[in-house]
């Protein structure tokens, strides 16, 4: 057996990566970024993978959800602060719908590179390199900002350590207690629109006025007063996410240092290319994102390759197919894995399939779409007997105008006034959290269901 090693990628196919003109600048970006300290410890990882290990079985749901596009302009504390709240939110909502703990894991602290569907932008008659994140070029239309620079990792790495910081501050320091938390969501509800959900939320505030009257409060239990937050990115950028990787000490593996889940993009899945060879040797949890051109031949390629030891939690399969799509791939992929007899978490992202250009011109995603993707999903799993494990959104706590509808509907015309994204459109916190809300009452639905199965 041949022993894996953190450089393996670069003698395989890679796609999507920039080249960089000035090798000698690059080497010594990675040079200095090899000897920063890594970001998370390989202890979270293996936490973080028994967890999901859990949700691929029924006993946890994940909620995975953050920016397109972190971005440099964007950095702030206001910005990592309400994508946060807005997560925890979803998450007490998702606890009660599901009634298994959800795993918080945020799109965050690291999630700078993008994959493009074209090489190069028109605009205006210029065609010039596509945009491809923060850590690699700049955002302006012009030739000098799209030239990717490396210098751009380091400012990222800063990034992600400064947001991954006030996360853990956060996590841990009061912000997460649970009823503070629940009393965002109440005044969300106190609009006319979002009256249907204020049922739900009420019969939570009862458990919770339930839980304190009982003296479960969060000094008698630490889990209601503080979360466990993880952060992924994708894992695009090779160089970055080889001169992060580290061996752990304690057994002797790789991580890839640079967040504590990562995964691999619907474009750059190729069974023998770099990206896969190098996920493949990091003992990090990986995600796997699973869309329309997934061939079935592949996906048992991809299986083998990236869990080959069939460890529960080690791989999460994100299928993006796009709304009225569910039904046409999920079972053939559901068929691969259960032929293999193979451990995964199955878990939908239904903003990748679901992005459209709107008439006004934006790159938009109907509310409804993406709700719609999420429930072919539970009733394709709910047919195959298999489990919907969790959901992976693109969102931000800010009030954007990126996708449309929701109850406080988003309008085509809406669109221009607040459109900020530097990559997908993010469904904002009203978005997100009726989000939450209808996917708790798809879970609600579906333990109802084996309640009274199993009552029969
Ligand atoms: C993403 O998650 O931002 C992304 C580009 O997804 P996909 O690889 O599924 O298109
Ligand atoms: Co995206």
């Amino acid at each position: 057996m041949t022993t894996w090693q953190k450089s393996d990628w670069r003698a395989r196919p890679r796609v999507q990566m920039p080249d960089y003109t000035d090798a000698a600048a690059l080497t010594a970006v990675e040079a200095q970024l090899a000897k920063y300290p890594p970001l998370v410890f390989a202890g979270e990882a293996r936490n973080l993978t028994a967890k999901l290990g859990q949700a691929a079985q029924g006993k946890a749901f994940l909620l995975q959800g953050g920016d397109c596009a972190e971005s440099f302009a964007e950095f702030s504390a206001d910005t990592i602060r309400d994508t946060f709240k807005v997560l925890l939110q979803m998450a007490i909502v998702l606890t009660w719908g599901a009634k298994v703990p959800v795993i918080k894991v945020g799109r965050m602290a690291g999630q700078f590179a993008k994959p493009r569907s074209a090489p190069t932008e028109t605009m205006n008659g210029v065609e010039l390199p596509s945009y491809r994140g923060d850590i690699i070029n700049g955002f302006d239309f012009t030739p000098e900002a799209r030239i990717p620079d490396p210098a751009r990792m380091l400012q990222a790495y800063t990034q992600a350590a400064a947001s991954l910081n006030l996360l853990r501050a956060f996590s841990k320091g009061g912000f997460a207690d649970i009823h503070r938390v629940h009393a965002w969501t109440l005044g969300f509800l106190e609009r006319d629109e979002a009256e249907k959900y204020r049922d739900m939320a009420n019969r939570i505030s009862d458990t919770l006025a339930f839980m304190t009257a009982a003296g479960v409060n969060g000094e008698t239990m630490n889990g209601l007063s503080t979360v466990d937050f993880f952060t992924s990115h994708e894992a695009l950028l090779l160089e970055y996410e080889e001169a992060l990787t580290r061996v752990d000490s304690t057994s002797g593996n790789w991580i890839a240092g640079s967040g504590h889940m990562i995964w691999i993009g619907d474009r750059t899945r190729q069974v023998d290319g770099a990206h896969v060879a190098f996920c493949q040797g990091v003992m990090n949890p990986i995600g796997l994102k699973c869309g329309p051109s997934m061939a079935e031949d592949d996906l048992k390629i991809l299986i083998e390759k990236l869990n080959p030891k069939n460890v529960p939690g080690r791989l999460t399969l994100i299928s993006r197919f796009g709304a009225g799509k569910v039904g046409d791939h999920l079972p053939r992929l559901i068929k691969v894995v259960r032929e293999m007899g193979a451990e995964v978490l199955w878990v939908c992202d239904p903003m990748h399939g679901n992005t459209i250009k709107s008439p006004s011109g934006f790159k938009t995603r109907p509310f409804d779409a993406v709700l719609c993707e999420v429930q072919e999903f539970f009733a394709v799993h709910k047919a195959e007997g298999t489990i919907p494990g969790g959901v992976h959104f693109e969102m931000t706590g800010k009030d954007v105008t990126e996708c449309t509808g929701g109850v406080r509907a988003v309008t085509d015309e809406d669109l221009s006034s607040r459109y900020h994204t530097a990559c997908d459109p993010r469904l904002n916190a009203s978005q997100a959290l009726e989000l939450a809300f209808l996917v708790a009452e798809e879970l609600s639905a579906r333990n109802d269901a084996a309640a009274a199965a199993a009552a029969m």
